[in-house]
């Protein structure tokens, strides 16, 4: 395959392009390709704005298109050799259109919207309903493949995003405004996360090696860690601040709450069942390399980060 130069991007937002880390160059997850990065946030600028396409502030180009119209996304895709959707949950349906779009387009490589478990054997059946919305398009991007010579998919499976969902979700275990701590069990059920800079560097890795990325799920880690480890690179971190105040739980009480949730059709159930089989002892539920070796981490070029880096990039963000 010739090398991939111009790649679209689905489900980067306008808000991230206008980042002031992003003002002189293209995020940095993806810097070095050409980038068409594409939000539903400009069909309302497309309204102020006429032409179908213009610069950002990024330096990138954004073309308007709607998501359900394969015409249309098969004329905005037109020259592209690439494709990479990371388009919300709330978007599965858009990505059917996409991938036969690119494939009408002549796109050369599809990276599907796993950024997750990918198909994930050890995950709770509930789990499994909830990933199957995604099957569809790699289903889809299979059968293209098939029968297109020159059309080929990859999905990058990340695990846990580390630093952003530590961040993000205090449900994982870690308060980081508060600097309190819930360490569910015995607190050494080890897991694998990709940070930020990782996932956007396995992207950059699958583009750059297109031949032996085709057509499979890759497999990425930056870190493979438990809770105690991470608990004690938080107090490291804090060592002149505020101390962590740690609790501990039981990963079958949040397991439970969390079937009674979703039994009930109540909010929340998720998060819960995906710490839960983050952290169930002895399950490995949630390893997607149990070795750097057994993961593409060196092909793509992604490196390995110790507890204290990804930390400090958890409390930075
Ligand atoms: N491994 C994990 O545990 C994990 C956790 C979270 C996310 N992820 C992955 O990260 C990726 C992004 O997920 P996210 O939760 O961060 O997504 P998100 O913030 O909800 O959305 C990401 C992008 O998708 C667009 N989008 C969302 N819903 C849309 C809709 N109905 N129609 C059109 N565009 C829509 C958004 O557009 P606007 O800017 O216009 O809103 C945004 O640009 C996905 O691949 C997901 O699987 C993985």
């Amino acid at each position: 395959m010739s090398s991939i130069r111009k790649v679209a991007v689905f489900g980067v937002s306008l808000r991230e392009l206008r980042h002031p880390d992003n003002r002189r160059s293209p995020p940095s997850r993806l810097r070095g390709h050409h980038l068409h990065p594409t939000c539903r946030d400009l069909l309302f600028l497309f309204h102020l704005q006429p032409p179908r396409s213009f610069p950002t502030e990024a330096g990138s180009i954004v073309h308007v298109a709607d998501y359900s119209d394969v015409a249309s996304l098969t004329t905005a895709l037109a020259g592209h050799d690439a494709v990479v959707s990371v388009l919300g949950p709330g978007a599965m349906a858009h990505e059917v259109p996409l991938v036969d779009a690119a494939v009408a387009a002549g796109v050369k490589r599809f990276v599907v919207n796993d950024f997750g478990w990918g198909q994930n054997p050890r995950s709770y059946p509930e789990m499994v309903e909830v990933g199957a919305r995604r099957h569809v398009a790699w289903d889809r991007a299979r059968e293209k493949a098939a029968s297109n010579p020159g059309f080929s998919w990859t999905g990058v499976t990340i695990g846990n995003p580390i630093d952003w969902a530590l961040r993000r979700f205090p449900r994982m275990g870690f308060n980081v405004a508060e600097h309190t701590a819930i360490i569910y069990d015995s607190g050494t059920e080890h897991f694998t996360g990709t940070t930020l800079a990782g996932i956007g560097q396995a992207v950059v890795g699958v583009l750059s090696h297109p031949e032996e990325t085709a057509n499979r799920f890759v497999k990425v880690r930056s870190i493979k860690t438990c809770q105690n480890e991470l608990l004690e690179a938080f107090q490291e971190e804090a060592a002149s601040g505020k101390p962590w105040s740690v609790e501990h739980a039981k990963v079958a009480d949040l397991l439970e709450g969390g079937r009674q949730k979703h039994q009930a059709g109540a909010p929340g159930w998720i998060l819960d069942l995906l710490v839960a089989q983050l952290y169930e002892e002895g399950s490995a539920r949630c390893v997607v390399a149990a070795s750097r070796e057994d993961s593409d981490a060196d092909l793509l070029g992604v490196r390995e980060e110790t507890a204290r880096e990804v930390v400090a990039k958890a409390l930075s963000q």
